[in-house]
């Protein structure tokens, strides 16, 4: 999802240094000694098509909200965080996606090539311990192709900064090999990142749910895909030879690649989608890749359309993709972007109900069946007060009533999955 420009200079007004004044206080157990309190966690691993946790076959419902980091940083909005995984342990959520990346911009992880902000990392630290607390898994990503909070167009910035001659396009982030070992420098540096409040480095912490190389990569210098490939292949390898815990997997939307069955090419949004460089089978065939991942966004694909075309639509995009887990990949498939305009001509808030329940039904159809779907990352939630950091698909949850019913009934049909059918019985940790 492409991430506005106006959020990232949040201007910290009076209103906020009266806000941060009072959580300074209401925040003191940042000292409390992690170590002694971690709930116990295993690590996600995969069978197959399916996600396996202590034996079981785990289905994720989850949900984006890529500013944790961003929101941990400074005081005063570091309770957002924890604000954010208890609403969301209220609706069973057991996967967020966020970016653990931020080059250059605002609150920068990586203030300039190979320098990073200890403050930022700390910040890092807590949206991990405040996950865990929660039982909540992260699905961490790595880097941008879109102009966001550093990324692809950072790093080669930075490469032009540093004397490197490149051809002029930002895909060189791909290919040169200076830029790569740049990159390579910051995955090993949050691989190998020593948790300050739990001890734990990261390779090591089952909070983490997996690794995204980059959140929708598109490489169009190169239609015929090799160069993305290549890349993939490269840092998917690199990541493996420091972590063997974590799951990795790459950020891709989904589109058919010309390589494709014209069947297959024929369910891209248009024709132009299989020039982007990218290819959903053989990027995700790779071995070092564990999972896939595709993102449903009908508003940007086909804008003048009806919903219940577009549902239409995205129900083939769905099936489609399972089957090309399940067939063709043998590896899970996880739709972690997914979301509905709030700015359509005639949007009205019920389009979301129908939209998202149908998203919803198709993964739990696969998940009843020990299917290749393995779960739906809603595009996106916020924290009360952080407007700024809305764009045209977030809500906060409660104030959404409808939509926190449909989320929180998704989990409780997949706990029953993972759990069995007596799993209220058992005591689970919010009420279904
Ligand atoms: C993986 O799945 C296969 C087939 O369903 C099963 O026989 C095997 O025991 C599973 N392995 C593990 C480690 O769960
Ligand atoms: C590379 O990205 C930067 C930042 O978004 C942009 O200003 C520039 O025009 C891009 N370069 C090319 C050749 O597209």
């Amino acid at each position: 999802m492409f991430l506005g420009n106006g959020l990232l200079y949040p201007i910290i007004g009076f209103a906020s240094c009266v806000a941060f004044i009072y959580m300074s206080f209401g925040d003191l157990d940042l000292s409390f000694d992690y170590r002694f309190s971690e709930p116990k966690m295993s690590f996600v691993g995969r069978n197959g098509t399916q996600f396996f946790v202590d034996g079981r076959a785990f289905y994720v419902n989850g949900w984006n909200s890529w500013w944790l980091m961003d929101q941990a940083v400074e005081d005063f909005s570091r309770p957002r965080v924890r604000e954010m995984f208890q609403a969301a342990a209220r609706m069973g959520l057991t996967v967020c996606r966020t970016w653990a990346f931020n080059d250059g911009a605002y609150n920068a992880l990586q203030l300039s090539l190979g320098q990073f902000d200890e403050r930022v990392f700390q910040a890092l630290d807590y949206v991990i311990v405040e996950a865990r607390r929660q039982q909540i898994r992260l699905l961490l990503s790595l880097s941008d192709d879109l102009p966001s909070v550093g990324g692809k167009r950072q790093y080669v910035k930075w490469a032009w900064e540093d004397g490197i001659s490149l051809s002029s396009s930002n895909d060189s982030f791909f290919f040169d090999p200076s830029i790569k070992s740049y990159f390579k420098n910051y995955l090993k540096t949050i691989l190998t990142r020593k948790n300050h409040l739990t001890g734990i480095e990261y390779r090591d912490d089952p909070t983490i749910f997996a690794w995204e190389l980059m959140n929708e990569p598109r490489c169009t210098t190169d239609q015929s895909g090799d160069t993305l490939q290549e890349w993939i292949e490269d840092m998917s390898k690199y990541v493996k030879s420091i972590d063997r815990n974590h799951l990795v997997t790459i950020g891709l939307e989904g589109f058919y690649g010309p390589r494709s069955p014209p069947e297959k090419l024929s369910l891209n949004p248009g024709e132009w989608f299989s020039t982007l460089g990218t290819d959903f089978i053989r990027n995700s065939k790779i071995s070092t890749i564990d999972f896939t991942s595709v993102h449903i966004y009908p508003d940007q694909w086909m804008i003048e359309t009806e919903l219940d075309e577009k549902t239409k639509y995205i129900s083939k995009w769905i099936i489609s993709h399972i089957e090309d887990g399940e067939r063709e990949l043998k590896k899970p498939v996880l739709f972690s972007e997914f979301g509905l305009s709030n700015k359509n001509k005639k949007f009205d808030h019920s389009h979301r109900d129908i939209f998202y329940q149908s998203i919803y039904d198709l993964i739990y159809k696969s998940a009843s069946k020990n299917g290749a779907g393995a779960g739906a990352i809603i595009w996106q939630l916020i924290a009360e007060g952080m407007e700024e950091y809305n764009d045209d698909f977030g809500f906060v949850p409660k104030e959404r009533p409808s939509l926190f019913r449909l989320l929180k009934k998704q989990s409780c049909r997949l706990a029953r999955i993972h759990y069995g059918k007596d799993w209220e019985r058992r005591g689970s940790p919010y009420s279904c």
